[in-house]
């Protein structure tokens, strides 16, 4: 697994890459971007299609969420979209410690305490 370190004015990014399968992005914010809090938002989490089922998402959201309590947040925030994401992501995502926080149409803004994340 490959991360890079992006530090950028007002917010910092992670790149997380499995070689050839897969990639997801972390962006921690110095102040929080809406009424929401967010301050750690994942996002772009892509597996190749050849790759998926063998745990490659599972482990890049592991190590994402790994450096977003690291970095000292308290929590970390996804959006969950069906025009881009079956049923099944999005109960996954729950299975995992994520809450639904708000509703959309098509979208959900999920969040997930770090608290017991060492
Ligand atoms: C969603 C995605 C990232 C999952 O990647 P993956 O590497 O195949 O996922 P994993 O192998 O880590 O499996 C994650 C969980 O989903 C389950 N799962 C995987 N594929 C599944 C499928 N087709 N149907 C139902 N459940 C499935 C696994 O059983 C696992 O559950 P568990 O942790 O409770 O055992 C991948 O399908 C993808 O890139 N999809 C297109 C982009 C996308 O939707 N990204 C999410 C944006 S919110």
């Amino acid at each position: 697994m490959m991360v890079q370190k992006q530090v950028w004015h007002r917010r910092t990014r992670y790149l997380i890459v499995t070689q050839n399968a897969a990639t997801v992005q972390l962006e921690l914010y110095k102040e929080p971007q809406d009424p929401d809090g967010v301050t750690a938002f994942i996002c772009c989490l892509w597996v190749n299609e050849e790759e998926r089922k063998h745990g490659h998402a599972g482990r890049l959201l592991d190590r994402a969420e790994e450096i977003a309590a690291r970095e000292g947040h308290k929590r970390v925030h996804l959006e969950w979209c069906s025009l881009d994401s079956p049923q099944w992501v999005l109960e996954w995502y729950l299975r995992r410690g994520y809450e639904e926080q708000e509703f959309g149409h098509n979208s959900s803004l999920l969040v997930k305490e770090l608290n017991q994340i060492k």
